[in-house]
C-alpha cells in the first residue's frame, strides 16, 4: 500500500474527527479516502489540501524584505519549504467488515496510506450484485448500489437542465433490465413527459423487455371510477360527489363510458341544479379524449416483472391531461401491488415538479397519491424516482420522504440552498461542489451508500433518444439520411 503522508499535530488535533497529515506524495486528492493502519483500520477522506510555507507564513517579514527590493525567494531556498497538508475527516473504523464510530485519535506520526480498494468498497455499502452506476472519484472502485437500498425507500434525482439526470436514470433501467432473473426483477413504469424512454424500444436488445404506451394507446376506463376520483379530476361539490356516487352504484352496465353515465344522470332524479351542473361538468371530462370503456393498459400489463413500460405523455398537450393519467395509473398501481395483485414496482416520475409540486392540492391533481406512495410504498415495495430540474418547485413532503438523493450539476443558487435543506448528510462541502460539477458527475447521499459518494455516471448500453443527441449529430444524421435517399431516387 502506498504512502501518503504522516499524521501531524497542531491546533486541530488529531482528535477522533479530523486530523491533518502532511503530504508526500502529490497524487492526493480532494475528496480521496485514505486509510491508517492503526490497532483497527481508521478510514478517513480528504475534505481539504493547503499549502504552507514557514518563509511566507509572517506577514511582516514578506512585506519587509520584499520592500527592500530583496525578493525572498531569491535570499532563501523557499522551495524546499514548501509542503502540503491534508486536512481529513474521519469517517469511521472498518474491522473484520465491521463499521464503528472512531472513539480514540490516531496518533501523531502515523502513516497514511492508499486505502485499500476492497475495504472501501464495504465500508461504503457496495453490492457486487447491485447496480452498476459508474466509477467513484479519485479511486479505480465500480459503484454498485445494493438494490433493496437503494428502492425499498424512494430516490430524487435532481439537477440542472443537461447535467445528466435521464441519462442516469436510464443507466439504472438498464442494470434493472439486466439483472439476473434469479434475483429478481421490478416492474419498471416511467412517465414520461418528453417520450424521450421510447428508444429503449428502438435498442436492439432492450426492445423485448420494453413496452411503449402512447396517446393511441393510453385511456381511462370510466367504469374503474369512484366518484372521488371524478372529484380529483374535476371539482365536484360534495352534494355533487354523492349524487355521483349513486348513479354509479346503480349502473346496469358493467362497463359504460362517460356517454353512458352521462345519460344515466340525465334519466336519474337527482334534484336541479346539482343534475345539471353534474352532467355539465362530467361533459367537460369528454374534451380530454382519453377516457373509455376499458382501462388501457391494463394494470397487470402495465407491470410486470422485468418489464419496462413507458407511458409516453408527449403527444398530450395538456398538462392537466398527463396529471389525471399520473394520479389514475398511480393510484391503480398502488392499490393493485398492496393487494399484491402486481409485482414490486419502480415508477420514475420524469419531470415531477409537474406532477407533485409544492403548492395548493388544486395545482396538481395527481400531487396527493404521489405523497401517499411516497409516505406508505416502502411498506408494500412501490417505489418512486423522482427526477426533477426544479428541485425547489417540487413537493417538500415528497421529497423528504425520498431517503435516497443523487444529486448532478445545480447552479441555480435557490435550488442549491433547498437541496441542502432537503438532501439529509448533504455536508457543506458537497453543496459547494454542486455547481462545479461536470455533466454526468453525480453525489449520492442517503440510505443507498454508507457515506455520500461522488461519482462519474457510467456510458450507457442502450440507444440514444433523438433529444439527446448533439446538434451537430443532429446535422450529420439529417444529411446523411437526405443523401441516401437521393441516391435512392437516382438508382430508381
Ligand atoms: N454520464 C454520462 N456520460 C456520457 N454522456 C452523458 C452522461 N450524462 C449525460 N450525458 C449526455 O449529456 C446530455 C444531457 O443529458 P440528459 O438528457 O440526461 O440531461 P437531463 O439532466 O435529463 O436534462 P433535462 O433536464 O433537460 O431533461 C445527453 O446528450 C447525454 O447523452
Ligand atoms: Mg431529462
Amino acid at each position: 500500500m502506498k504512502t501518503l503522508g504522516t499524521v501531524v499535530s497542531n491546533e486541530n488535533g488529531p482528535n477522533t474527527l479530523e486530523f491533518d497529515f502532511a503530504i508526500n506524495d502529490n497524487s492526493v486528492r480532494k475528496g480521496q479516502f485514505v486509510q491508517i493502519n492503526a490497532d483497527s483500520t481508521i478510514i478517513a477522506r480528504v475534505d481539504e489540501i493547503y499549502k504552507t510555507n514557514r518563509y511566507f507564513s509572517r506577514v511582516e517579514s514578506v512585506i519587509e524584505y520584499e520592500r527592500g527590493g530583496n525578493p525572498i525567494n531569491e535570499a532563501f531556498p523557499v522551495d524546499r519549504w514548501e509542503y502540503l497538508v491534508a486536512n481529513c475527516s474521519i469517517l469511521g473504523t472498518f474491522n473484520e467488515g465491521k463499521i464503528d464510530r472512531l472513539t480514540f485519535p490516531p496518533s501523531p506520526g502515523s502513516k497514511v496510506v492508499e486505502i485499500d480498494e476492497k475495504i472501501l468498497e464495504k465500508f461504503l455499502g457496495f453490492d457486487q450484485k447491485g447496480l452498476w452506476l459508474g466509477k467513484i472519484f479519485h479511486h479505480n472502485l465500480e459503484a454498485r448500489i445494493n438494490l433493496t437500498r437503494l428502492l425499498q425507500k424512494h430516490v430524487a434525482i435532481l439537477a440542472m437542465s443537461g447535467a445528466g439526470k435521464s441519462h442516469l436514470v436510464s443507466v439504472i433501467i438498464e442494470e434493472l433490465l439486466d439483472r439476473e432473473n434469479s434475483l429478481g426483477k421490478p416492474a419498471i413504469i416511467v412517465l414520461d413527459p418528453h417520450g424521450e424512454y421510447k428508444k429503449f424500444s428502438q435498442d436492439s436488445f432492450y426492445r423485448k423487455y420494453t413496452k411503449v404506451f402512447d396517446k393511441e394507446s393510453i385511456k381511462i376506463g370510466v367504469s374503474t371510477l369512484k366518484a372521488s376520483n371524478f372529484g380529483d379530476f374535476l371539482e365536484l361539490s360534495n352534494a355533487q360527489k354523492r349524487e355521483l356516487n349513486k348513479v354509479i352504484q346503480n349502473m346496469k352496465k358493467e362497463n359504460y363510458d362517460l356517454d353512458d353515465l352521462i345519460a344515466e344522470i340525465d334519466a336519474s332524479d337527482i334534484k336541479s341544479p346539482t343534475k345539471e351542473n353534474l352532467s355539465g361538468a362530467l361533459s367537460m371530462l369528454k374534451a380530454f379524449d382519453l377516457f373509455d370503456k376499458y382501462t388501457r393498459p391494463a394494470i397487470d400489463f402495465l407491470a410486470k416483472p422485468g418489464q419496462l413500460s413507458i407511458l409516453d405523455l408527449s403527444d398530450f398537450i395538456e398538462l392537466k391531461e398527463r396529471q389525471m393519467i399520473a394520479s389514475y395509473f398511480s393510484r391503480k398501481l398502488f392499490f393493485e401491488r398492496r393487494n399484491n395483485h402486481i409485482p414490486p414496482f419502480l415508477l420514475v416520475i420524469e419531470e415531477a415538479h409537474q406532477f407533485c409540486p409544492e403548492g395548493k392540492k388544486e395545482e396538481a391533481l395527481s400531487r396527493s397519491i404521489i405523497e401517499t406512495i411516497a409516505r406508505e410504498g416502502r411498506k408494500f415495495h412501490a417505489s418512486l424516482m423522482l427526477v426533477s430540474q426544479r428541485p425547489i418547485r417540487l413537493s417538500t413532503t415528497v421529497l423528504s420522504q425520498c431517503n435516497t438523493h443523487i444529486v448532478l450539476r445545480v447552479t441555480n443558487p435557490y435550488d442549491i440552498e433547498h437541496i441542502a435543506k432537503s438532501s439529509e448528510g448533504m455536508s457543506g462541502d458537497l453543496i459547494k461542489s454542486l455547481p462545479g460539477l461536470k455533466t454526468g458527475e453525480a453525489i449520492v447521499v442517503g440510505e443507498a451508500v454508507n457515506f455520500p459518494i461522488m461519482l462519474k455516471v457510467r456510458e450507457r448500453k442502450s440507444r440514444k433518444s433523438e433529444i439527446e443527441k448533439t446538434f451537430e449529430e443532429a446535422m450529420i444524421e439529417f444529411s446523411l439520411k437526405n443523401k441516401l435517399s437521393k441516391e435512392d431516387l437516382e438508382s430508381f
